[in-house]
């Protein structure tokens, strides 16, 4: 196929406005999949994704369609994540399509993610399609979104397409959209040395990793001896072909083709998203440009409820990150949880994701300790460490100062909601960057810790706004504040998993909160127990759990045995969810729970 016949493209849209929908239907109406073997949201492989209705992996599938000129377009769609997590392999899938359909639910209008994707693409160069979609709903207003996408974003939208994605009126105007709006791939040498991106790759049981790559300039062919530029790594390629969307093999890929290949690699790890492939020998000399490895800034430790688990949850670990280049893992040895794992995530929906899928597909009961973000604690010799777990911070006296990540962050909400959303940011430390109106909804914008925002920010933003607020964040860079470590004892001994690093002028508020939830989280034991939040030596906030009265089989003083013996059992089995700490044993919930802020 001349490259003029070709189509490469990617749909943006905020969650739930429909992409996956309407790119199902568009591989049904070109009749690339049989009408027998349609299921929904054909895109969406994983369990997860599929119950969670969001899509965390990127994915392609290559359409043809006979357009009104007579002639056959080959359109190579590329469906990229739709979380903010995953924004940085949302930049690099969009760097290898020319234009995007930009979906906006017209029940709803522009979101957050809508504005976050969209500005992606166009940094990316896209052309871009605006699509209504959900016209089909009476609630639908086409012509006041029409105007947002105009005022808010800044893109003619006149022309945009109103379609329903889910009866199917409109899909053909999209198609004929994609072949006369979006242009053909740029440039394209085919006798110039090999340059193809790698877009995306996953692990598969049967092939190894299989990658995903868009040629630039050259043919990649089957039996090529390929060099990834950035890793370095050489492999000979064994398939080549593209998805329709199950696999198919072809002969070669030619400049401008998006397809797969498989060549022995054994771990997602080997391949970068970004990175350049070429030939082993004649190959390019510059790669493509603006690599850079995605990298983990959520952290938290994982640990079996169950010692017993430990090896089985390597195992199920070591599977996940073969198909999961972003997220990492150490071993870490906790005073009070055992052996576990130290984790890296992109970020907060990744962590959940991956605990999640730990739980159901290999089901291991885990505690999840605070999820932490990386400090730059800088000592007083003039070195910087970068601290994972606080856990490991350097003794305070040695320390000159911390920095903090910060983030960016964009919420669109109605606005009845407004003055909620300012509080909770300001409550979060926020430091107001923005504020202006889109229609009937503003839209803030806030500089934000991370710290603040990881843990239940976003829940907390849904429930104040009942679910109609939209977030999207980006990182931008280190800054000193006056924090300190703060650790929790439970009868006298420091629960490590509890400690967190907090702002010094909080430290009371957050000490006291989770004392008080400790207080209620774990059960009597037969003594005393003292909770206590302290900074350095210095107690800042205390609660005494009350000893418990009578031993629990004492109510069947004189009654039969059976009855003791169950009774003795339950609460045997209750034990399993809780872990000892000293002579005291905490309950798995209260790790979590305690760091809820209400
Ligand atoms: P992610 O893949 O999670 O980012 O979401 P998405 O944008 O792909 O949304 P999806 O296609 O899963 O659609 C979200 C919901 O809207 C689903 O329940 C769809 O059935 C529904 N939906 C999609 N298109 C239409 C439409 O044109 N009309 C109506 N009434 N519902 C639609």
């Amino acid at each position: 196929t001349p490259i003029s016949r070709i189509r490469n493209f990617s749909i943006v849209a905020h969650i739930d406005h429909g992409k996956s929908t309407l790119a199902d239907r568009l591989i049904q109406l070109t009749g690339t999949v049989a009408e027998r073997d349609m299921k929904e949201q054909l895109l969406d492989a994983m369990d997860i994704e599929r119950e969670r209705g969001i899509t965390i992996k990127a994915n392609t599938v290559r359409i043809e369609y006979p357009a009104k000129d007579g002639q056959t377009y080959i359109l190579n769609l590329i469906d990229t994540p739709g979380h903010v997590d995953f924004a940085y392999e949302v930049s690099r899938s969009m760097r290898a399509v020319e234009g995007s359909l930009l979906v906006v639910d017209a029940t709803q209008g522009v979101e957050a993610q809508t504005l976050a994707n969209v500005y992606t693409a166009i940094d990316a160069d896209h052309e871009i399609v605006p699509v209504l979609n959900k016209i089909d709903l009476p609630a639908s207003e086409p012509e006041r979104v029409r105007e947002q996408i105009e005022d808010v974003i800044g893109i003619e939208a006149h022309d945009a397409i109103e379609i329903s994605a889910k009866t199917g009126l409109g899909i053909p105007d999209v198609l004929e959209a994609i072949v006369t709006r979006l242009p053909p791939p740029h440039g394209g040498d085919a006798d110039a040395p090999l340059k193809a991106m790698l877009v995306d790759s996953k692990y598969d049981p049967y092939l190894g990793v299989v990658v995903i790559v868009r040629v630039v300039d050259g043919v990649l062919k089957k039996g090529q001896r390929i060099k990834m530029m950035k890793t370095g790594g050489t492999y000979d390629i064994d398939r080549i072909g593209v998805y329709r969307p199950a696999m198919q093999d072809v002969a070669e890929l030619g400049p401008g083709e998006i397809g797969y290949i498989t060549a022995q690699i054994k771990q997602v790890r080997d391949t970068r998203v970004g990175d350049t492939i070429t030939t082993e020998k004649k190959g390019c000399e510059t790669p493509l440009p603006g690599f850079k490895p995605s990298i983990p800034v959520v952290f938290c430790g994982l640990f079996p409820v169950d010692a017993n688990d430990f090896e089985d949850m390597r195992d199920a670990i070591e599977k996940l990150a073969l198909n999961d280049a972003s997220f990492t893992f150490e071993v870490e040895t906790s005073a009070a949880l055992g052996f576990g794992f130290r984790c890296g995530f992109l970020g907060l929906l990744h962590l959940e994701v991956i605990r999640d899928r730990l739980e159901r597909e290999y089901d291991i009961d885990l505690i999840t300790t605070a999820p932490s973000v990386i400090y730059h604690v800088f000592t007083k010799d003039g070195e910087r460490h970068d601290l994972h777990n606080p856990a490991d911070m350097p003794d305070p006296s040695k320390i000159d100062r911390i920095e903090e990540p910060r983030i960016k962050a964009t919420i669109l909400v109605p606005d009845d909601y407004l003055g909620d959303v300012l509080k909770l940011c300001q409550d979060r430390r926020g430091l107001q960057l923005d504020l202006t109106y889109a229609g009937a909804r503003a839209m803030v914008v806030y500089d934000l810790p991370l710290n603040e925002v990881v843990f239940d920010f976003y829940d907390r933003l849904k429930s104040v706004t009942k679910g109609y607020a939209s977030f999207d964040y980006q990182m931008i860079g280190y800054r000193e504040d006056n924090l300190v470590k703060m650790q929790i004892l439970v009868n006298d001994e420091p629960v490590d998993a509890l400690a967190m690093l907090v702002h010094r002028d909080r430290a009371e508020m957050r000490g006291r909160a989770m004392c008080e939830k400790l207080k209620e989280l774990i059960p009597r034991h037969m003594f005393k127990i003292p909770i206590q939040a302290a900074i350095g030596g210095k107690v800042i906030a205390r609660e005494t759990l009350a000893a418990l009265r009578k031993d629990v089989t004492a109510k069947c003083y004189g009654g039969d045995a059976t009855r003791k013996k169950k009774l003795l059992e339950k609460q045997k089995a209750g034990k399993k969810k809780m872990r000892q700490f000293g002579k005291v044993e905490i309950p798995q919930e209260a790790f979590i729970s305690a760091l809820k802020m209400d």
